[in-house]
């Protein structure tokens, strides 16, 4: 039995579309189990790019099953473009499955992602703005409407009439802007449902059988750990749970179930939206390290802000999510610099912290205390094993696991799949 979760450690982009697509080789299934299309997660086979935002990154693979969970919130508009992009692209999507229970992100809520992030205006979130964030509060508010539901007419109905009257009051009162007429909403809806029909199936049902068969099932987190809604830095995060636990709800699976937990951590560390960041670098050396990694968003095309490497940062992410390895990926963007940072902590009202703060208004103060370590200026691209590696950039490696206790069972020295090095058996 193997079930093994993959989760972003930092505040997301860690290049988990990557590490996915490398692990998923060696799996049977591959599952999305919490956000939505507020996700990118990009791919690179023989120089050509693939962009996924909902489907797992292991659908280029032939024989591997993906499923999308009910953790997930689904744009179905969003879904069948992506399902039409990846067979323009050769790739069939047939073995694609989608929960019932999955929650439907509507138009109504990017409306309503807008107009919040429109109020908060300085204090804005810097949203994706595709409407996640509203989705999810639906969910919790028991007003939110399901895949499933779009296969029972008049109860769709029942629910889209009475949710469309209370989002039509608010947009009208509260925000002053236009609302959603039902009848032509609830048409293509029902036309969405039955394109995604033949996709529908009880996931939970399907991932606890293949990992009772034995079967290799690999559970694709998106976001990181930072950006989780109890476990990120509140509240500039996201409305789910990227953390690992999350994968037991989203994909209906005991926690018992899981055999590892590989935490993606990018080299240096990025953030795409507003929050805290304390190692951020915002001069010329930030400029330099976003040009040559092309940090630029996936799904929204924002610049990426970029910083050292924190291991205050990576520690929390290991303890919540119990982490049983790390997955380094980007190593190859630090070639060229002459020295390295890594934050071993921070300074806070002349303390020490060595672990990172729960609430804002500490981490909007903290000072990280850096450690400084030899660049290897060469180009690692092409090293196979880790041998390959300049001794610096395995003193780099080796300074990570020392700072987070966490063994690293796999380093990414570049976008294609064959610039990978694992370090042990990762089922
Ligand atoms: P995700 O959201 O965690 O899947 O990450 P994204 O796909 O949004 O962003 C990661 C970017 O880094 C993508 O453009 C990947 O192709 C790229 N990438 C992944 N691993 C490496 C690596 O080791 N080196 C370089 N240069 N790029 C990488
Ligand atoms: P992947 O899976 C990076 C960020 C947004 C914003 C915050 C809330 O590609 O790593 P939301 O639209 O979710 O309500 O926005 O979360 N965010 C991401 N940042 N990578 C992502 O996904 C993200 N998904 C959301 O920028 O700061
Ligand atoms: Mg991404």
């Amino acid at each position: 039995m193997s079930a093994v979760v993959v989760v972003g450690a930092q505040w997301g982009d860690e290049g988990k579309g990557k590490v996915i697509d490398f692990l998923s080789e060696q799996a049977d299934m591959v599952v999305r189990h919490q956000g939505g299309n507020n996700a990118g997660h990009t791919v690179v086979v023989d120089d050509k790019v693939f962009k996924l935002h909902l489907i797992p990154s292991g659908i280029l693979y032939p024989d591997t099953v993906c499923v999308i969970a009910n953790g997930v919130v689904v744009d179905p508009a969003t879904l069948l473009d992506e399902i039409a992009y990846l067979r323009h692209e050769g790739v069939s999507t047939d073995r694609l499955l989608l929960s019932s229970q999955a929650h439907l992100v509507m138009p109504y809520h990017a409306r309503l992602d807008a107009v919040n992030e429109d109020r908060l205006g300085a204090h804005k979130l810097g949203t994706t703005l595709r409407g996640i964030g509203p989705a999810y509060m639906d969910k919790a508010a028991r007003v939110g409407l399901r895949v499933g539901d779009l296969l029972h007419p008049d109860y769709f109905a029942a629910r889209l009439r009475s949710v469309l009257e209370e989002k039509n009051r608010l947009f009208a009162r509260a925000y002053d802007v236009p609302g959603f007429e039902f009848d032509e909403m609830y048409e293509r809806y029902l036309a969405y449902g039955e394109a995604l029909r033949p996709f529908l199936a009880n996931t939970s049902v399907e991932i606890n059988r293949a990992i009772g068969a034995g079967d290799r099932v690999l559970f694709e987190g998106a976001q990181g750990t930072h950006l989780d809604i109890d476990h990120g830095t509140f509240p500039f995060v996201t409305s789910s749970h990227p953390v690992a636990g999350g994968a037991c709800i989203g994909a209906g699976v005991g926690p018992t179930k899981i055999t590892q937990v590989y935490g993606v951590v990018k080299a240096y560390t990025s953030r795409v939206g507003d929050g805290p960041f304390p190692t951020e670098l915002t001069g010329p050396q930030g400029d330099h390290i976003r040009e040559r990694g092309s940090e630029y968003g996936t799904t929204t095309g924002r610049p990426r802000r970029v910083g050292w490497l924190d291991s205050a940062v990576l520690r929390h992410s290991a303890r919540v999510n119990g982490m049983t390895g790390i997955a380094v990926t980007r190593l190859d963007v630090l070639d060229d610099l002459d020295e390295l940072r890594i934050a071993t902590g921070y300074r806070y009202q002349g303390a020490v912290l060595e672990d990172f703060p729960e609430m804002l208004p500490v981490l909007e103060q903290v000072e990280p205390l850096y450690e400084t370590l030899p660049g290897w200026r060469q180009s690692i691209g092409q090293a196979r094993k880790l041998g390959d590696l300049p001794k610096a950039a395995q003193a780099y490696l080796a300074r990570l696991e020392d700072l987070t206790g966490v063994p690293i069972v796999l380093v990414s020295v570049g976008r294609d799949r064959s610039n990978t090095i694992p370090l042990t058996e990762l089922f």
